[in-house]
């Protein structure tokens, strides 16, 4: 008999404003031809004033109560992934903690940029592996809106704003594949490539500062890592692409979805795209990718999936779950 983490409930959020391409017009020089085609991105979504990474987060997470038939309290533990929380401190998940009323268990932030939403299942995972948590929610949130450089149109145009949050339950398994929740989790990162992707503000520069981007340099990285990545994941397990139904990748560019499909030897038709819609949401796009693979009815019960994501630090990785 083996412990699983479990997938129990999932639920997303994306605030009310719609930002489509040609809307970048008016303060950059670029065009709706250029953003889709180098990226594939369509429409983003971009939070109201005032609307912090917490309350999207807040949103999410009781999207993923309702789904999963829970309360607050019947969770132990809540980890949100982002780098953009409301404050320094204290953590945007304690902030999730309080606005659900939930007042028991613990709560923390992991901050691993566009990976922050594998790493955080990964030790999501290992709570409930561990017997130190029953039932996690796992949260990704972003409010990457807030830290954009308008007057850059190498990166202003890519980015958007949201939350999902997936629950995770302790269920015993057979310890085969053949069992839901996670099989596999492989997680890396590598600090000399700081300078490709980072915010160039934070406690040492009293601002909040911008986000900047070698875009060539992350997109280099990221069809070679994203595709060794989820193999190493497969491979933990002895799968291969062959035996996987979805792959759910972080929603950056299009092109490296492709290429990363390609790789793993998938068509596009198994691969989740949000991409046109929500733009690159950060730790957010992973499981707003989950909860809208299920609400289209595409991702089922029993489905195997693959999801991987790489961001700054640069840090990346990837799981293997049957849904
Ligand atoms: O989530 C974290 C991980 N992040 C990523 O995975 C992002 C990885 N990188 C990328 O997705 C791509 O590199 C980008 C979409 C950022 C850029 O695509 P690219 O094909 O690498 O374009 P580029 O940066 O080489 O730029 C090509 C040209 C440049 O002009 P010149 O130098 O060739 O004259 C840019 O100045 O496109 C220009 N350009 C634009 N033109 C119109 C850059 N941004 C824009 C723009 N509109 N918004």
């Amino acid at each position: 008999m083996t412990i699983r983490a479990v997938v129990r409930g999932v639920g997303h959020y994306l605030p009310e404003r719609i930002v489509e391409n040609a809307e970048f017009m008016d303060w950059v020089d670029t065009s709706d031809e250029w953003i889709r085609s180098r990226s594939g991105i369509e429409r983003r979504h971009f939070a109201a004033d005032g609307q912090g990474t917490s309350d999207l987060a807040t949103r999410a997470a009781l999207a993923a109560l309702d789904d999963a038939g829970l309360r607050a309290d019947d969770v132990d533990a809540i980890i949100l992934a982002t780098s953009t929380a409301d404050f320094t401190f204290p953590s945007a998940a304690t902030m999730v903690q309080a606005n659900l009323g939930m007042t028991r268990g613990f709560a923390f932030d992991v901050q691993a940029v566009c990976a922050g939403f594998v790493f955080a299942l990964a030790n999501a995972n290992a709570l409930i592996l561990s017997g130190q948590a029953n039932r996690v929610m796992v949260i990704g949130s972003e409010t990457f809106s807030r830290i954009m450089d308008w007057t850059d149109r190498s990166t202003c145009v890519l980015f958007g704003d949201g939350a999902g949050a997936l629950i995770l339950e302790a269920q015993t398994g057979t310890g085969e594949n053949a069992d839901r929740g996670i099989l596999s989790t492989d997680l890396h990162s590598d600090g000399q490539y700081k300078d490709a992707l980072y915010v160039d503000g934070g406690v040492s520069t009293g601002k909040t500062g911008f986000l900047r981007m070698q875009g060539k340099e992350v997109f280099r990285h990221a069809v070679e890592k994203l595709a060794q990545t989820a193999h190493a994941s497969l491979a933990k397990v002895g799968l291969n692409g062959a035996d996987i139904d979805w792959m759910v990748p972080h929603q950056a560019n299009l092109r490296i979805i492709k290429s990363t499909a390609t790789k793993m030897g998938l068509p596009l038709e198994k691969v989740i795209l949000t991409v046109q819609d929500h733009g690159n949401t950060s730790a957010a796009s992973i499981p707003l990718a989950l909860s809208v693979g299920k609400q289209r009815g595409q991702i089922k019960q029993g489905d195997l999936i693959v999801t991987e994501a790489i961001g700054g630090g640069l840090a990346w990785g990837s799981a293997i779950l049957r849904w």
